[in-house]
């Protein structure tokens, strides 16, 4: 209808402006044209000029179509990016030369203005279609990838970014989703990143990320989040968890939850000042207890990120008890001990205001420090 209204008003105006010759002109059926990707799009026009000018016949020598990707007006057909692609099409309707560009396989980059330019006979007689029409090419998402950064090895604690990326236009939205192994997946965030400040081991698991925009949507494969941290402190259990009976089968397990799984040793405190690895493994059997077994024990589980030593348990002829202090990392508990003795020499007696760490670290600091 515009484009009605618009020669409607030129052969009006023609009548009355014919003589001061305002007939040049190229009128573009739409301005704006969206097309998918990989489709062919047409964009038409239609131009005219004054038939004489300077007692000359106007000749239209040549006809061409550029965009306003280039600073000089590049012939589409002479451009490698459209190679193949471009079509020019012209024909006569009466008194108005109808122009069109035809582009196949539509490609994101043939996004831009496109214009139309004639040049005539007459001196000066080129002509250039303002303001041209703009295309768009739009797509659906393409199948989206997942960064990790920083990349390697995820440690509990360390800040970690999940990054969602599609070729879509117009740009797509991002929706995060959690495998909880729960078969319907609930939309876990939205947007492009997924940031852990402080990443935790209940963050590990499997993510995917939808792209959308008003074409469709697309879902990348899924990444796992495989969280790396130092063994939690190891609980010690006693089975049977009875009472002892000398000759019967009793033993002790270590467990600590770990990525990668711990390493466990057992100590047993012998009154030596050198605690010695008594076993390695997790588990402490005693086919046949006797009441040389006696002892106190405790465990230790280690991995590539740090250490956790167990509370301890004590075995007597007749019964078991695990006892107290909070557990310390191997790193602090030697901290501590070192701490405690050079306290003890230099301001006996040592003041404590909470004991239940220090007692651990005295009681064990007697067996370390000969
Ligand atoms: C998802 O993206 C792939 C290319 O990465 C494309 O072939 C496929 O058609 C897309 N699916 C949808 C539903 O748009
Ligand atoms: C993403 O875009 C689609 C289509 O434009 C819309 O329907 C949807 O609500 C958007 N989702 C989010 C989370 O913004
Ligand atoms: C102790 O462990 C051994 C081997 O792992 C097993 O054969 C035995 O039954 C266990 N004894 C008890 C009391 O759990
Ligand atoms: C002792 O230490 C624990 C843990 O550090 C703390 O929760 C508690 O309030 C402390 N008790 C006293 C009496 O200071």
């Amino acid at each position: 209808m515009i484009f009605m209204n618009l020669i409607l008003l030129s052969d009006v105006l023609c009548v009355t402006v014919l003589q001061i010759k305002a007939q040049w002109r190229v009128t573009y059926i739409s301005t704006e044209i969206c097309a998918l990707k990989g489709s062919t799009v047409d964009i038409n026009c239609i131009y005219r000029y004054p038939h004489t000018e300077n007692d000359r016949v106007t000749r239209v020598v040549r006809t061409l179509w550029f965009t306003n990707k280039d600073d000089e007006p590049t012939d589409l057909r002479l451009d490698s990016d459209y190679a193949g692609r471009v079509e020019y099409h012209s024909w006569i309707d009466g008194y108005r030369t109808h122009c069109r560009l035809r582009i196949n396989d539509l490609r994101e980059s043939d996004s831009a203005v496109y214009k139309f330019r004639f040049i005539t006979n007459q001196p000066g007689g080129r002509y250039t279609g303002e303001p041209g029409v703009f295309l768009i090419v739009t797509d659906a998402p393409k199948v989206p990838s997942v960064s990790v950064s920083p990349s390697g090895e995820i440690v509990e604690g360390s800040s970690v970014t999940l990054t969602c990326s599609s070729d879509a236009n117009p740009a797509a939205n991002y929706t995060w989703y959690k495998k909880n192994g729960n078969p319907d997946q609930e939309a876990f965030r939205t947007g492009p990143q997924l940031d852990f400040v402080s990443i935790q081991s209940s963050d590990s698991g499997e993510f995917s990320c939808t792209a959308q925009n008003e074409l469709g949507e697309n879902t990348s494969d899924s990444t796992s989040t495989d969280v790396k941290y130092a063994p939690k402190v190891p609980s010690v259990s006693v089975s049977p968890s009875g009472e002892i009976v000398e000759g019967s089968s009793v033993n002790l397990t270590c467990s600590s939850d770990a990525n990668p799984a711990a390493t466990y040793t057992w100590y047993k405190k012998n009154g030596n000042p050198v605690q010695e690895p008594f076993r390695t493994g997790p588990q402490l059997d005693f086919v046949s207890i006797q009441s040389s077994d006696s002892g106190e024990f405790h465990c230790t589980a280690q991995n590539e990120l740090g250490a956790k030593r167990s509370y301890c348990i004590s075995i007597d002829d007749h019964s078991w008890t695990l006892f107290p202090s909070s557990p310390l990392t191997l790193e602090r508990f030697t901290a501590q001990c070192r701490m405690s003795w050079e306290r003890r020499h230099l301001t006996p007696p040592l003041l404590m205001s909470n004991v239940s760490e220090m007692d651990l670290v005295l009681d064990i600091m007697w067996e370390q420090i000969p």
